[in-house]
């Protein structure tokens, strides 16, 4: 039994954000930006929104197009390192929006490999038996924890929720293999130090701080391996790879590192430039864009790629079944 996709779905919020208008209150500009990221403009979640809000609006998507009926939902695994509340886990506040009640639910704190990680754990449950469906989602409201002053982060990061739906398949398509890895050592270089319970007070903020130049680093050399430790473990090769989802943080690490692998841009999916870095969501959202930008095929090698904060990098390789949507 391999974990295959019947359902993708997605959601950001309304309000875009132009770098423009990021130049107004800091100092940066559109061209700066432009270059050294590829980021053009990001969506910005309001006071009201939650990250759960947008990861439910993806998941309900997802569930619709698969099909599958809410009550045969085992298990609801969510990637987020911005939950509405330290508890409950935004798995739970979904598995009650959804009326799931059969489905057990728990968040997985990876970051931006957070989407990674949890279709890892998810397709573990389902190869060995345990469970049949599973909802997968990547959610993140990252705006809410910028320094809007810190024009080294400010400028990089957008919310949004991108959720799959996963099922038992006989068909030999599906989750061919999973590649996880973490960096506990250089944890200090993407860090959020206030409000856990090292610091229940926030003395050092709420704000993400980040090592930009060590996390690009960090970034170019693990998004290689990750992919190539990925298909060698489904023993394959990158002329195998159909369509490449990196995760979506600066289009000039996913450029350097492909150009380096010799995959050509049309196997390599951007849009970075329309929602910046959505942290867990980027793979998911991006997903969900190619299927309705047609680039995804029956039988297509689809590589996943995600890196971030932990740090932490993981990579998926799939083979599409054209009964997904
Ligand atoms: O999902 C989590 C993963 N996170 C990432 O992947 C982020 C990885 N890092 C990056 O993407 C890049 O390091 C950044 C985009 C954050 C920064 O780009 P960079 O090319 O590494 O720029 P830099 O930090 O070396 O800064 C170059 C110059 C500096 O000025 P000086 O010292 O040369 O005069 C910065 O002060 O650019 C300046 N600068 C800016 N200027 C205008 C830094 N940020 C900005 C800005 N606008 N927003």
């Amino acid at each position: 039994m391999r974990a295959t996709i019947i359902g993708v779905g997605s959601a950001v919020p309304d309000k875009v954000v132009t770098n423009n208008d990021l130049a107004k209150t800091v100092d940066t500009n559109d061209e700066w930006i432009r270059t050294r990221t590829g980021i053009q403009e990001r969506r910005v979640s309001d006071n009201t929104t939650a990250t759960s809000d947008l990861a439910i609006l993806a998941a309900e998507k997802a569930l619709k197009k698969s099909g599958l009926a809410i009550e045969r939902l085992d298990l609801i695994i969510v990637g987020t390192t911005s939950p509405d509340c330290l508890f409950p886990s935004v798995a739970c506040i979904l598995q009650k929006k959804l009326g799931a009640s059969k489905a057990a639910a728990f968040d997985v704190s990876a970051a931006c490999s957070g989407f990674n990680y949890a279709l890892t754990v998810a397709s573990q449950f389902i190869e060995n038996g345990f469970y049949k469906n599973v909802l997968v989602v990547g959610a993140d409201t990252l705006t809410k924890y910028l320094d809007w002053h810190d024009r080294g982060t400010c400028i990089l990061f957008g919310d949004g929720a991108g959720a799959v739906v996963l099922t038992a398949s006989p068909n030999g398509s599906g989750i061919l293999a999973n590649w996880l890895k973490a960096e506990g050592h250089m944890g200090d270089k993407l860090i959020m130090p206030g409000g856990g319970s090292r610091d229940p007070e926030e003395k050092n903020g709420r704000f993400i701080t980040m090592d930009g130049k060590e996390v690009f680093k960090f970034a170019v050399r693990v998004l290689e391996e990750s992919i190539r430790e990925v298909l060698k473990k489904a023993k394959l090769e990158i002329s195998d790879i159909n369509l490449l989802i990196p995760h979506q943080a600066n289009v000039r690490i996913i450029n350097h590192v492909t150009k380096k692998m010799g995959l050509p841009k049309e196997k390599v999916y951007v849009n970075l430039h329309k929602y910046g870095n959505t942290s867990a969501a980027s793979i998911p959202l991006a997903l969900d864009e190619a299927l309705a930008d047609g680039k995804i095929k029956n039988g297509d090698i689809i590589v996943l790629s995600g890196f971030g904060a932990g740090l932490t990098c993981g990579a998926n390789v799939i083979k599409w079944e054209d009964n997904n949507a």
